[in-house]
């Protein structure tokens, strides 16, 4: 099948691939790029382990083909950590306030909550669980979850203020 040169930016890099038509953005990331962290966990775009950052909007990458993204500016759990090694306050808040078990909707979680943060940086808890409602956990409960974006929520808020004193 013929396939098509797309550009796109992933993680602050410029990429570049060649794609068929059909080839789903959550398979180029995956399978081209391997940046694993992007999980497939359905069939029904029904689960959101595939979100990802797409020019500052949330979206589910199984349901978009590459070719959609050329151009775009995406962004993957990879990038959340600093290069050197710290944490993102969301992926601390998931591990201090217990946030996962099996992990396999963590990226997806984070990747929305990043979002979420970004249009409501003091979201209440009601507002956190419609933030999420798009992506499912098998193993928490969401209580946790929650905690961990209130969590991720209190420090980024403490750091802005801080930096606003400065
Ligand atoms: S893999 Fe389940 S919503 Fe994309
Ligand atoms: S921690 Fe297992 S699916 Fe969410």
């Amino acid at each position: 099948m013929a396939k098509r040169l797309i550009s796109l930016t992933v993680n602050g890099r410029k990429i570049q691939g060649d794609v068929e038509d059909r080839m789903l953005l959550v398979h180029f990331l995956r399978e081209n790029l391997r940046l694993t962290g992007t999980h497939v966990g359905c069939d029904t775009s029904r689960c959101g382990a595939c979100t990802v950052d797409i020019n500052g909007e949330s979206v589910k990458s199984c349901t978009v083909l590459a070719v959609q993204a050329d151009g775009g500016d995406v962004r993957t759990i990879e990038s959340m950590a600093q290069a050197d090694g710290s944490l993102h306050p969301l992926q601390e808040g998931f591990r201090m306030e217990h946030g996962l078990q099996c992990g396999f909707c963590t990226p997806g979680m984070i990747m929305r909550s990043y979002r979420l943060l970004q249009e409501n940086p003091s979201p209440s808890d009601e507002e956190i669980r419609m933030g999420i409602s798009g992506n499912l956990c098998r193993c928490t409960g969401y209580q946790n979850i929650v905690k961990a974006i209130r969590y991720a929520a209190n420090k980024m808020n403490q750091v802005s203020m801080k930096e606003a004193a400065e």
